[in-house]
């Protein structure tokens, strides 16, 4: 199969929803990352977005729609979901809702609940109105890779596996949405991602949980509240290790750790902010982005980790951020990246 890359234009749309219409899958950019698109509610097409990402059946799909009207057609919708609906929808908040029997169990993974959102990226809300029908569309990179940020990260995953990607340019937050759950009791964060907790709390007037493997792996027979938080994710063909500590000590760390590293003959580099380029020149350093802007971190890091594997790269060597604000996706992902790999320092 021949992998098209359209920009987003009237004939684009046309063929991207004539082509989820007839059960096949469409990539197409959201403001997180890029999805891989399929009608939710035909059981075959779902399942081919299964095949075309090598991902495990049990770990469900998100649901999007560009107009809460849609939401009638797939779900319950919970008293607490409105505030948060009016607050952050269009946007990286994704809900798990009590699921309606028109949503193929594929879809869910045989789960109870569905998880909703509704993108603001405008090439995404143009592409789901086309369609006139919920789309399923998980991340559009092979199961295990980090999530693709560009058109080019998809065709890298995806080439001769889908008919078409539409390309809108680089994703803006760079990290998946936020996945919450308002149905199990107290509100509880399953993944962080662009919505924060601090954002959700605001709005909420009340503390929201968070899942207990966003920043440490699952221990042995934990159950996983969110299946995709049980597969190693995000992660760089490279071995990461995450330096934390007293900002002087860490700049000591990574200056001995690459040598080390280099000596032993490892092709080695670290990931550091910003503000220490300067002072870690010799060591390979790639740019994490600013120390003081989580959001920079968080926009550059999938396509920093991708690049890795491009250039060979076999041990990494890389600071963290605060977990405030945005943050916690950024450590979650990083920590996912490095098996929550930690050398305090
Ligand atoms: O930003 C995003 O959310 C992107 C864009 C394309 O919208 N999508 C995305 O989908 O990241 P995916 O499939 O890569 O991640 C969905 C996450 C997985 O961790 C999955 O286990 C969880 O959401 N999930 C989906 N449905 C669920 C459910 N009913 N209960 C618990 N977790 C669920
Ligand atoms: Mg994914």
């Amino acid at each position: 199969m021949q992998t098209q890359i359209l920009y987003p234009d009237h004939s684009s749309y046309s063929l991207a929803s004539s082509l989820i219409r007839q059960g096949k899958l469409v990539a197409f950019p959201t403001e997180t990352v890029y999805g891989l698109g399929a009608d939710a509610l035909q059981e075959k097409a779902v399942l081919s977005i299964f095949s075309a990402k090598g991902r495990p059946a049990d770990n469900p799909l998100i649901v999007h729609i560009h107009h809460r009207s849609q939401l009638e057609s797939v779900c319950e919708i919970p008293e607490a979901a409105f505030s948060l609906m009016d607050a952050f929808w269009p946007g990286p908040l994704t809900m798990l809702f009590p699921k309606k029997p028109s949503v193929p169990d594929v879809v869910t993974a045989g789960l109870p609940t569905v998880a909703v959102r509704m993108p603001s990226h405008p090439v995404a809300l143009a592409f789901l109105q086309a369609c006139a029908t919920p789309v399923a569309a998980p991340s559009a990179n092979r199961s295990g890779r980090p999530s693709p940020t560009t058109a080019a990260h998809v065709l890298e995953d995806m080439a001769g596996k889908i008919p078409l990607i539409l390309d809108g340019g680089a994703c803006d937050v760079g990290v998946e949405s936020t996945v919450l759950d308002l149905v199990h009791g107290q509100p509880c964060i399953l993944r962080p991602g662009g919505v924060t907790r601090e954002m959700l709390e605001s709005v909420l007037q009340e503390d929201v949980l968070l899942a207990g493997s966003i920043l440490r792996p699952l221990a042995k027979n934990e159950v996983a509240l969110s299946p995709g938080m049980r597969y190693k994710h995000y992660a760089p063909k490279a071995e990461v290790t995450l330096i934390s500590g007293k900002e002087q000590n860490v700049l000591q760390a990574l200056k001995s750790l690459w040598q080390q590293s280099t000596d032993a003959g490892h092709r080695t580099c670290v990931l550091c902010f910003s503000e220490h380029l300067q002072e870690l020149s010799d060591c390979n350093p790639h740019d994490l982005g600013s120390l003081s802007d989580a959001s920079q971190v968080a926009h550059r890091l999938f396509d920093l980790l991708r690049g890795l594997d491009e250039e060979g790269i076999e041990t990494v060597y890389s600071e963290v951020i605060s977990t405030d604000g945005l943050g916690l996706a950024v450590m979650n992902r990083l920590g996912r990246a490095a098996a929550f790999r930690t050398i305090e320092v």
